[in-house]
Parts: structure tokens; sequence; C-alpha cells
């Protein structure tokens, strides 16, 4: 039998959403029922690494697997599961078009991912995590497919992993068809386009989140009046305003569209029966800590946003850093446990796109 080990690595960054993804209008193949915007975060602060691999002679009832942070995790999961079947069905087509390709796609697969920061801090890491595999996969696979397509595939892990398939701002497009072939991410603008684009992130708790994002979405679909307005109006008008912003490197209204997405998910999310709250005492201080900043500076410097957590994201400029990362330690210092951790640990508080 053949002993050759196929191997390759590849790392995708976090997103952190702008304007949000909440809802799906299929849950099987994760199709939301609104396009969504976000901001991919530097990866020499928030990645995660993945090495895929595959060989015959990994034994065949070991199946496949994956190793996160060293400890063994579950793949029979429904959605992990769909990205190996897409990506195994892409090798398989490109083998039968090519007898002379080893048969990859018939050999177990093992993963090993690391994530550079705290897992278990609710800094969507599932976004990266889905990413990172994806295209491990297809890198390992030698598949001719696009960021768009692999992006495709992604959202099927996750929905908010399309969006970590590319650098900058991007949109998740939530498509029209059945089959989901058209909701897929593409990219706004390159990072490069608005360099002085800072995000710093609160860890408020480190605890896994309460309500998982699958079950808050099901529920808020299924439950909320205020939702169907947000899907309706909200986020489309959002959408147009969040891109014009982008486009003209706008901070003050690129902030305002923020906080005030965020504040429509969290208020759909109060919305529902029984509601949800995923913000907290110190999450709302936060928010009044930034409008505090803004309103000593006589503008916009600084915006929260907050996802399926506690724990705040503030988008802010470079040169507004003093103002902002100052204060924030300033006023929050000590409620925020995660911060002395960060710090610490060499994630730097201003995490740099
Ligand atoms: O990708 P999921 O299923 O974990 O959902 C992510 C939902 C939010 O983070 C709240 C919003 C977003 O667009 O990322």
């Amino acid at each position: 039998a053949e002993r050759r080990v196929y191997r390759a690595t590849t790392t995708a960054p976090v997103n952190i959403a702008v304007v949000k993804y909440w809802g799906k209008r299929d849950p099987k193949l994760n199709l939301p029922t609104n396009s969504s915007l976000s901001v991919t975060l530097s990866q020499a602060d928030l990645r995660t690494l993945t090495t895929a691999s595959c060989s015959a002679s990994y034994p065949a009832e070991e199946g496949d697997s994956l190793v996160l942070n060293g400890e063994p995790s579950d793949v029979s999961g429904a959605r992990t599961q769909a990205c190996f079947r897409e990506l195994r069905a892409r090798r398989a087509a490109l083998e039968a078009a090519d007898p002379s390709l080893p048969k990859l796609s018939t050999m177990p697969l093992r993963l090993v991912s690391e994530n550079n920061f705290p897992t278990a801090a609710g800094l969507a890491s599932s976004a990266a995590g889905f990413a990172a595999l994806v295209r491990a996969i297809a890198d390992l696979y030698e598949l001719p497919a696009s960021p768009s397509e692999l992006s495709l595939i992604a959202r099927q892990g996750s929905g908010s992993a399309c969006r970590s398939l590319f650098g900058g701002y991007v949109a998740w497009r939530m498509g029209e068809a059945a089959d989901g072939s058209d909701s897929t991410a593409e990219q706004v603008a390159d990072a490069s386009h608005w360099p002085d684009m800072r995000a710093l992130i609160l860890v408020v708790s480190a605890a896994k989140k309460g309500v998982s994002s699958t079950s808050g979405m099901q529920q808020t679909v299924a439950t909320s009046g205020l939702f169907r307005e947000r899907i309706a109006r909200v986020v489309p008008q959002n959408m147009a305003a969040m891109e014009k912003a982008i486009r003209e490197r706008d901070f003050a209204s690129f902030a305002e569209v923020t906080m005030r997405d965020s504040n429509s998910f969290h208020a759909t999310c109060a919305d529902t029966y029984p509601p949800i709250f995923y913000m907290n005492d110190v999450s709302r201080a936060a928010i009044r800590a930034v409008e505090q900043i803004n309103a000593a500076a006589g503008r916009t410097v600084a915006a929260y946003t907050f996802d399926a957590g506690p724990n705040a994201v503030i988008y802010y400029l470079e040169k507004d850093t003093e103002a902002v990362v100052g204060t924030l330690y300033h006023v929050l210092g000590g409620d925020i446990s995660g911060w002395k951790d960060a710090v610490v640990k060499g994630l730097k508080p201003s995490l740099s796109l």
C-alpha cells in the first residue's frame, strides 16, 4: 500500500461583523435571511492555523479526525460533514477526469488546528476555524477553487466563516437560489484601502456563551416581530450606508451604522419569547464609555459592536488610540478580566488590521 502522507497548511483570520448575520432561511445549508458585512482582523493577532493531511496508510476504521488546540474534537456534526463532503466531491471530480492523480478523496483526513487566542473567549473562533479547515483541505486536494467558491463551502460549516476567506472589508451576499449557489462572500475593499482602522477586543467574560448562535437565530426567526422589520428595512439600509462609508473612508458614518446595527441585532434578541440577552452589565458600561468618549471628543472616534456574547469589539482610527484605548482602559480596566491576560500573553490591546 502507498505509505505517502499528503499534507497542506494554511491560516485564516477572525472577522467581526459591522452589519450582522442573524437568521437562517435554510438551516441545513446555512442560507441567511440577510446580507452582512465584516472587517477581517490581522492574522498577527487572531487566527487559526490548520494542517490537513491524508494517507492510504491512515487506518480506515479511524475515519476523519480533528485535533483542536491539542484536544481531540468531534467531526461528526452535520456542518463539518457538509464541508468534508463538498471538498471530497470536488477532488473526486478531478480524479475522475485525470486517472493519474492519487485518489486522495478516498483517504481518511486528519486535521490539526491551533488558535493563537483563547478559544473559549467567545471571539468568533468558528469563523476562522471553518475558513482554515476548508482552505487547508482545498490546498491538500489541489482544487482550482476561487476564494468565492471556498466561501460557499465554508458557509456550510459556519455562516460567518465564509467572510474569513477574504481580508479587509467583506460582504456576504445572501443570494436568492434555493441551493445556496449565490450565497457567497466578496471583498468590498482591501485592508490597505483604509489602513488606519483598528479593532480593540474587550474580553468581558471568557465563559462560553449561553445561547448558541444557531438556536438564538432559530428562536429569533420564529418569535420576534421586530426581526421582520430588521431584515426587510434595517439591514438593507445599513448595508448600503456601510458600503458607502467604507468607500468614502467616512469613520463617523461607519461608526454610527456599526453601533446602530449591533443595537438592532440585540433588540431583536430581546424581542424573542423568551428573550435572549447576550450583553451584560459590563457590556452596557462599555457602551456608555464609548458614548462618553465620543461626546468628549466632539466627534465620533469609537464604535462598539457585540456578537452573541458579552465581549465588546471597539473600532477606531489609529490617530485616536490615546483617546479611545487610554480612556476605555481607565474607565473599564478593573472590570475586564481578559484585559490583563491579553496584555500578558502578548496580544496587543490594540489589534491592528
Ligand atoms: O457564524 P455563526 O453561526 O456563528 O453566527 C455568527 C453570528 C454573529 O456573530 C452574531 C454575527 C455575524 O455576522 O458574525
